[in-house]
């Protein structure tokens, strides 16, 4: 063991607090050791190399970071499986040259192998930020017995290798970290796959999350906008002995990292250190944007940012299942419209694309010697060869590649991008005379269909529209307003009927006060709300509101059953609903599989046409303003019935918006007008329900914060999918494979147009209903109240506020894409 006594003349505390003090060790030979505490530090003081605890974790790891910056940023973890829990770790070189980690009582929690002997191993970190050990012995000083360059952590520095040593096995990969404070591999992976034509993959898991697309002599072929550039230095190897991806910077002084994250968001990023700002700026992040996402068209789609939606099949190409096809599930893919001839190779042909993302290369085969004909002329004399192009794009073109079987995972970009020849039967290419002239007959016989079509799908709609009216009637007809007298119970059979207002019997609290269970002498049950005390109501004011709330009669409504008026007291007595509230089963692991998304989208339809009679079809207009899950009551069957109606303020038939000093409602369900004017419509009411449509097609609360920096909730997360083109992303986990694709993304649709940030964009209750009963098309939705977590009157009043930063984009235009 080494005597580091004379070293070790700095307290171990200073250590934790100035990491970046400069009383480190240059080398570690066999006689000495590094313990906790001591670093050792790069030839030109960059990196340093010490014992660490990431984040909140107590466990110790050797790790390689940043010396120069303020910001820990570790690059290299050795121990990462297996941390030490105290901090007794030391690191020494054995008698055969391995590195040795060692925690307590000797044990070796960590070590490397060399297939060589050293006589003198030296150990030594340099100023690139590789850890090497080489035998002071050999004259030749980059014949390293050891690198840590080679076991690569979750950070690509320059002049880092991504790929493989073939002599050795050696494949150099990026895993993610777990998390923040804890180095163990997390799901992420990034390695090189040595494909006859090799390319990078995210992996996550065992599934392909992003694809780099193969080097094309100039870049890859997934990120045309990584061209050579003053800063950096791209380079692609391939040989017998290696096989990997590399880079390198042109001004060393520049400090710059690629990293793999534990992010569904964006896994890769490169990140470059602004010293006048002291932080990391990530300037590209993988995937970039939805078409990145690993084959998101399917098999032979074409996924293109610039349309909407996005995929498309390839040309001579149709959906294998039209249906889904719509509906934005494009997992399928597409097939042809005409098998190719293949026997007769002189029937097929092939179409140019240009701009593209070439397909994955799993089954792809090379020859670097070939070229563009004699590449045609090898995919023809194949029946499975789908396509072909030139292996390098510099100058003209060279070598080829061609693809079997069906393309995937392709894009097209509106700049840059490769060109890709498909093939395709002849016929598919071009139109013969004899096919013009039947192509002729076809367009007249079509046109004749299509008039046709049109009368009938006018037809359908007139009768649908017909079919919703009188839904919307025979709602109405089960509503009787008549002017019935309200029993009035006293107190003391109220008493008796809640066991004295006991705590067994606390259903709940509401905004208005507490709810308690009761059964009535004759054995029925009821829900008792006992109301504040502040509301300053005499009794007959208190009487007549009660007598107009208890004429709203609706199967989507609690029925109220009486009041109690006595002294100070005042009651309502309303009809119990054993299932409790909805809150309770959506955002319950276990309640919330009971509902499954029939009975989901029963109760979204249930709580909009009780909202829609509230404000509209009652005689009175009532707007709610504290519509929630926890104010929508299930009963036996599970339908719902909105509880708390009326309370706030009851209204006369014609006035639509008024002004309150008092807000009351809860927030993440009040719209920013109602939030920050006290201003009130139904329109609030109309944004309410979209949120409470979203909690029940996600699951989730409307105030958490669900995208991975944690900066948005619900509603910003719906906008963010939305705009992905991800809509069904949204779904809650817990419904499995029975949901209506198209009803799921109508909800999805319908609630962002409530949410709409301005109270006029929104749609009134009556649209609402029509908008999910039927098949009609619905407008796009403007940008929404309330994207971020935090209320503030900033977020509300600036309408062009944005919740990603653009500042990545300009920095990679202007620096990285110079050409
Ligand atoms: C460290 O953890 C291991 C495994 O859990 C345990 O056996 C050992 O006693 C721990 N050592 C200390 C010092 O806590
Ligand atoms: C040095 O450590 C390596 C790895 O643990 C081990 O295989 C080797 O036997 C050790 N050499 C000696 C001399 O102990
Ligand atoms: C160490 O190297 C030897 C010989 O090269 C090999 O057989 C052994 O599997 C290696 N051990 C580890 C842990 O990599
Ligand atoms: C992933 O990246 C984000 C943003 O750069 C960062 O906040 C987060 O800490 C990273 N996660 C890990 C595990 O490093
Ligand atoms: C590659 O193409 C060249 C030129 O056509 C040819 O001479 C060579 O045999 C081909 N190699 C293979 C493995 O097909
Ligand atoms: C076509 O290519 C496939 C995949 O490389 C190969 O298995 C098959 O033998 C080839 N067929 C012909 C006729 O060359």
């Amino acid at each position: 063991m080494g005597n580091l006594s004379s070293l070790l003349v700095i307290p171990n505390f200073i250590f934790l607090f100035f990491f970046k003090s400069s009383f480190g060790v240059e080398s570690i030979t066999q006689t000495q050791s590094l313990n906790d505490g001591k670093t050792l530090v790069s030839s030109e003081g960059s990196f340093e190399l010490g014992f660490f605890s990431p984040g909140s974790s107590k466990n110790r790891y050797l790790g390689i970071w940043y010396k120069s910056i303020p910001v820990k940023t570790v690059v290299w973890v050795a121990n990462r499986i297996s941390p030490i829990n105290d901090s007794s770790g030391s690191l020494m070189i054995n008698n055969t040259g391995s590195l040795l980690l060692l925690s307590q009582n000797k044990m070796v929690v960590w070590s490397t192998n060399s297939s060589r002997q050293a006589q003198n191993p030296l150990l030594q970190l340099l100023d690139s930020g590789n850890l090497v050990l080489r035998d002071e012995k050999n004259a030749n000083p980059e014949d390293y017995l050891w690198q840590s360059f080679d076991y690569p952590t979750d950070t690509l520095l320059a002049g880092m290798k991504l790929g493989w040593d073939l002599r050795r096995g050696l494949n150099r990969r990026l895993t993610a970290w777990k998390n923040r404070d804890d180095p163990s591999p997390g799901d992420f992976t990034f390695e090189l796959e040595l494909y006859s034509y090799p390319e990078s993959y995210i992996w996550k898991g065992s599934v392909k999350y992003y694809r780099t697309g193969p080097w094309n002599g100039i870049g890859t072929s997934g990120a045309p906008s990584f061209k050579p550039n003053q800063l950096y230095e791209y380079k692609f190897v391939s040989n017998e002995d290696e096989v990997y991806y590399t880079y390198n910077l042109k001004n060393k002084a520049m400090k710059t990292m690629a990293v793999l994250n534990q992010s569904n968001y964006a896994p890769f990023q490169r990140c470059v250190w602004l010293e006048s700002e002291k932080t990391w700026e990530t300037y590209s992040a993988s995937p970039k944007d939805h078409c990145d996402s690993y084959n998101l068209c399917g098999a032979n789609g074409n996924c293109l940012m610039t349309e909407s939606p996005v995929c498309q099949c390839l040309k001579g190409f149709k959906p294998k299942s039209q249906k889904n096809w719509e509906l934005m599930d494009w997992a399928q893919g597409c097939e042809r419209n005409t098998p190719l001839s293949c026997q007769d190779k002189y029937k097929d042909g092939f179409v140019k694309y240009v701009g593209l993302k070439v397909p994955d290369t799993t089954h792809s085969w090379v020859n670097i010697s070939m070229n563009l004909k004699e590449c045609r002329v090898k995919c023809l004399n194949n029946c499975s060869c789908m396509a072909y192009t030139n292996t390098d794009i510099r100058g003209r073109g060279s070598g080829c590649v061609i693809w079997f079987g069906d393309l995937l995972d392709i894009r097209q970009f509106p700049t840059g991008g490769q060109t890709l020849y498909i093939r395709m039967q002849a016929s598919e290419l071009e139109l013969g005379d004899g096919r013009k002239k039947r192509m002729a007959a076809i367009v007249v016989a079509s046109v004749a269909v299509v008039s046709g079509m049109l009368l009938v799908s006018y037809y359908i709609c007139s009768r649908k529209r017909l079919k919703e009216k009188s839904l919307l009637i025979g709602q109405n007809r089960e509503v009787q307003e008549e002017d019935m007298e309200l029993p009035v119970l006293d107190l003391s059979t109220i008493s008796r009927a809640t066991d004295g207002f006991s705590v067994a019997n606390k259903l709940g609290e509401g905004g208005f006060g507490p709810v308690y269970r009761g059964v009535l002498a004759d054995g029925q049950e009821v829900a008792v709300k006992r109301l504040s005390r502040i509301s300053g109501q005499g009794p007959n004011e208190f009487r007549n509101e009660v007598k107009l709330i208890a004429k709203l009669q609706h199967r989507n409504l609690v029925k109220l059953l009486g009041c109690c008026i006595e002294g100070e007291e005042k009651m309502l007595v309303y009809e119990y609903m054993p299932n409790k509230s909805l809150d309770s089963f959506l955002f319950d692991q276990t309640r919330g599989r009971v509902l499954d998304w029939s009975k989901r989208f029963q109760i979204i339809c249930g709580i909009a046409r009780g909202l829609l009679y509230l404000h509209q079809d009652s005689r009175l207009r009532i707007i709610h303003r504290d519509l929630k899950a926890s104010n929508v009551l299930l009963d036996s069957e599970l339908k719902p019935k909105i509880s708390d109606f009326g309370m706030a303020k009851t209204f006369g038939g014609d006035q639509t918006e008024g002004n309150t000093n008092r807000v009351v409602g809860t927030y993440g369900y009040m719209a920013p007008e109602y939030a920050f004017d006290g201003l009130f419509s139904t329109k609030s009411d109309v944004f309410s329900f979209g949120i409470l449509l979203l909690e029940i097609v996600s699951g989730k609360k409307s105030r958490g914060l669900y995208n991975q920096d944690h900066s948005l909730n619900l509603i910003g997360y719906a906008w963010k999918l939305w705009n992905e083109v991800r809509p069904l992303d949204l779904l809650d986990a817990c419904l499995g494979d029975s949901v209506s694709m198209s009803e799921l993304l109508r909800c999805v649709h319908v609630s962002l147009l409530c949410v709409q940030q301005r109270p006029e964009d929104r749609p009134g209750m009556s649209s609402v209903v029509l908008m999910l009963g039927s098949e009609i098309e619905l407008p796009q939705p403007k940008e929404p109240g309330f994207l971020m977590e935090k209320y503030s009157r900033e977020t509300f009043s600036s309408t062009s506020y944005k919740y990603e930063s653009s500042s990545t984009n300009e920095i990679s235009n202007s620096i990285l894409e110079a050409r």
